[in-house]
């Protein structure tokens, strides 16, 4: 059997945690920048000597493929991403990556020639964090959209999407180029848990049942922006005020007893954002999330009546940026997960995700599945995620043995 290194992959995973290292011992990576493509390059150059060939596909998704006996055979793909949240940790995505790595790596050391290839991916911009929505790099590759459907989102700076993964793409001209979308035999990917499950009940790995869903909106809330000390209240077109009204009633709306329903609002645009000046605009995002798809379909479709109700003297656009329903994932890969982790000797249970993964996107091409690995305090997208290193390798000694179980 192929022996996976805790060691090597714990210094790999520190390595990269110094490219956008915040306070905290955080990382800020944001998607499609130089240190993105610094960490991109960090794990070509592992792969390579691992004896992996490196090559980009038009969404700007990494792939790292280690042949298999079979040349032609489809790929089992395993993999996550390299990019963080703003004020986001060390682990999130990053490990899925280095642990597809570690086991690339674990075979070249053990000589082994699996039947198919392994191919490790880092997707494009799964956080969303620096353009929105997230997952774009999977949604386009499982067909989900077209890769240019989202050219015209812009950051906070006003950098577009399309032109800042053309410049990614343009900085790797010398990698070869894939065509967009594949059909893996299976796909699994590493993660941390995210939540306090694993810790809470002392077990080394989660089976990963499936994803719930999740749906964006952009909300963009206009007035007119007027002199603070000039304009009488009762004129004014305040776009914050009514912004807030609008988040109120959502609360309002959004209030489920059950405690099931996730709605966030945790990011807002206030221009000109001066301190005396009335806001004439704010742009505000809806996160809301559900396992069960008609919940979240009726309480998503509910958002834009809410704030329109709720708007006193401005208008609102709203628009919906991502729409995943519930995914789950394939019973074969739960179960071949499972046969890894009663191998690898390591205590397991299945669970169900209340994060995103790239992985549902997959899902919609190949077998999939996902394993979790404890996560400190159940905390992440803070600077605080920690996972230890022998909890990081038990979950890659049983992505190996599920890797290659699948690959033959
Ligand atoms: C992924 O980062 C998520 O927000 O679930
Ligand atoms: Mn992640
Ligand atoms: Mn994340």
């Amino acid at each position: 059997m192929v022996e996976v290194s805790g060691a090597r992959q714990w210094d790999r995973m520190m390595e990269l945690a110094k490219l956008g290292a915040i306070p905290g011992d955080g990382v800020n990576r944001a998607c499609l920048t130089e240190l993105d493509r610094a960490a991109r390059r960090l794990v070509i150059s592992w792969a390579e000597r691992a004896g992996a060939v490196a090559s980009v596909d038009a969404a700007g998704n990494l792939f790292l493929r280690r042949a298999g006996a079979q040349r032609d055979a489809a790929p089992v793909l395993t993999g996550s991403h390299l990019d963080s949240q703003p004020q986001g940790g060390r682990f999130d995505g990053a490990y899925g990556v280095v642990a597809g790595i570690e086991v690339l790596a674990a075979l070249h050391d053990a000589g082994v020639v699996t039947a198919r290839p392994v191919e490790v991916v880092a997707w494009t911009n799964e956080e969303g964090g620096r353009f929105q929505p997230g997952c774009t790099g999977s949604m386009a590759w499982a067909g989900v959209a077209p890769v240019d459907a989202w050219d015209e989102v812009r950051d906070l700076e006003g950098v577009r999407y399309g032109d800042a993964l053309a410049a990614l793409l343009a900085s790797e001209a010398d990698l070869p180029r894939r065509p967009l979308g594949s059909r893996p035999h299976a796909y699994i990917e590493a993660h941390i848990e995210q939540g306090p499950l694993l810790e809470a009940e002392g077990l080394d790995v989660g089976v990963v049942t499936g994803i719930q869903g999740s749906r964006w909106f952009r909300v963009t809330v206009t007035g007119a922006s007027a002199h603070a000390g000039t304009a009488p209240v009762s004129m004014r077109r305040d776009a914050l005020q009514d912004a807030i009204r609008a988040i109120s009633a959502l609360n309002v709306a959004m209030a489920d007893p059950d405690d099931v329903l996730r709605f966030t609002v945790g990011k807002m645009v206030v221009s000109p954002n001066s301190s005396n000046s009335v806001a004439g605009q704010v742009v505000f995002t809806i996160d809301l999330r559900h396992p069960d798809r008609d919940m979240l379909v009726a309480r998503g479709d509910a958002v834009g009546a809410v704030i329109q109700q709720a708007l006193l003297h401005c208008t609102a656009e709203i628009v919906e940026t991502f729409h995943a329903l519930p995914s789950g994932f394939d019973a074969d890969v739960m179960a071949t997960i499972e046969r890894a982790a009663i191998g690898a000797g390591v205590t397991h249970r299945r669970m169900a995700s209340g994060a995103f993964h790239d992985a549902q996107f997959a899902a919609r091409v190949a077998p999939a599945g996902m394993i979790f690995v404890p996560s400190k305090d159940g905390i992440s997208h803070h600077p605080a995620e920690y996972s230890a290193p022998e909890q990081l390798a038990r979950g890659t000694a049983v992505l190996a043995r599920a890797l290659v179980e699948l690959a033959g």
